[in-house]
């Protein structure tokens, strides 16, 4: 048996305009995905049923790209502690420690590109083809990531990543980004609406509006800026800026209808103790972040409004070998 993990994310900055090429900052959080594959008689199996492309499309394409679909079948369980089609990375993560799992298994190498790579086209396979690396990068990578469309002197650039998308060829450059030492002081409260929201529709909804409305563009261009802004305020431990700069790019991603009245109620009970707060991920439901040195006020001012909350560190590490499975 081998098992892998790696962590959820939560975008800071940029999600959907990330889509378009604008820059996005993510940091992993403290909860992961756990995936074991053992040989089994038969067939393919996926938590005791049979692998499916429909419902484990994520699965299928990597199986397929590392193994061949015709390899040994195998029977793979899966652990997750992040809420599920919220806007986590949960599917990414899924990717990020299947793919690891997989290579592990024949023996390859564990090369953090390829990992990154390999999830990233399994996402976009899943997603009609429009997917960033940020969810995948930052799976693999941990830590805060940032994906520009040009490499960034203030940040650690990694690697290239190019995408066949219905609008045509995208690249991304993805970087590490060092946080200073004050940055341990300061939490992320994940709230969660408890609203299941599926990412592939949403990034269909962004890019049927933006085709009936080009000027919309405005508010992807300005996500950008403020994406660029958040990271420079982030890495100088300017935590008022950031949030200030969250509480924009909440508004911004509003004006492009991915947010609800779940999570603008969320935001708003969560900036009362926090620097800023936003929705994160693809919204229409799912969940929203604030920024805080007071993770305890905001996580019981968000639990009194009934949402599930994550209190995380900025950044976990990114996808590791288990030496053992606990399920
Ligand atoms: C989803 O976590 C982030 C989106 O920007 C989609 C993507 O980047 O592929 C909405």
């Amino acid at each position: 048996m081998v098992t892998a993990s790696a962590p959820g994310k939560a975008i800071l900055f940029g999600e959907h305009a990330v889509v378009y090429g604008e820059p996005a900052v993510a940091v992993a959080i403290d909860a992961r995905v756990y995936i074991s594959v053992t040989p089994c008689e038969g067939i393919w199996k996926m938590d005791g049923y049979a692998l499916e492309s429909g419902r484990h499309p994520h699965v299928v394409s990597l199986r397929n790209a590392i193994l061949g679909e015709s390899s040994e079948p195998q029977a793979i369980q899966i652990r997750s502690e992040l809420f599920p089609a919220a806007g986590l990375g949960s599917s990414a993560a899924l990717s990020a420690a299947g793919c690891a799992a997989l290579l592990s298994l024949s023996n390859q190498d564990l090369d953090e590109e390829r990992i990154a790579t390999l999830s990233h086209l399994a996402e976009a396979n899943a997603q009609g083809g429009r997917a960033s690396p940020i969810d995948t990068s930052t799976s693999t990578l941990g830590g805060c990531v940032l994906v520009s469309n040009q490499k960034e002197s203030f940040a650690n650039w990694r690697y290239s990543r190019t995408l066949e998308t219905p609008e045509g060829e995208r690249m991304w450059e993805v970087h590490s980004v060092d946080l200073p030492p004050s940055a341990s002081d300061i939490w992320l409260v994940v709230g969660y609406t408890g609203i299941h929201a599926s990412t592939a529709d949403l990034v269909q909804k962004v890019a049927d509006l933006l085709a009936n409305s080009p000027n919309k563009m405005e508010s992807i261009s300005r996500m950008g800026d403020v994406a660029r802004a958040g990271v420079a305020a982030l890495s100088q431990g300017d935590y008022v800026e950031v949030g200030k700069l969250m509480d924009e790019a909440h508004d911004l991603l509003s004006s492009i209808g991915v947010s609800c009245s779940e999570l603008d109620d969320m935001v708003t009970v969560a900036r009362r103790t926090s620097f800023g707060a936003k929705l994160t991920g693809a919204g229409g439901g799912g969940c929203m972040l604030a920024l805080t040195d007071k993770p305890e006020e905001t996580a019981a001012a968000l639990e009194m409004r009934g949402g599930r909350v994550i209190v995380t560190p900025l950044g976990a590490s990114g996808v590791v070998m288990e030496n053992s499975y606990e399920n």
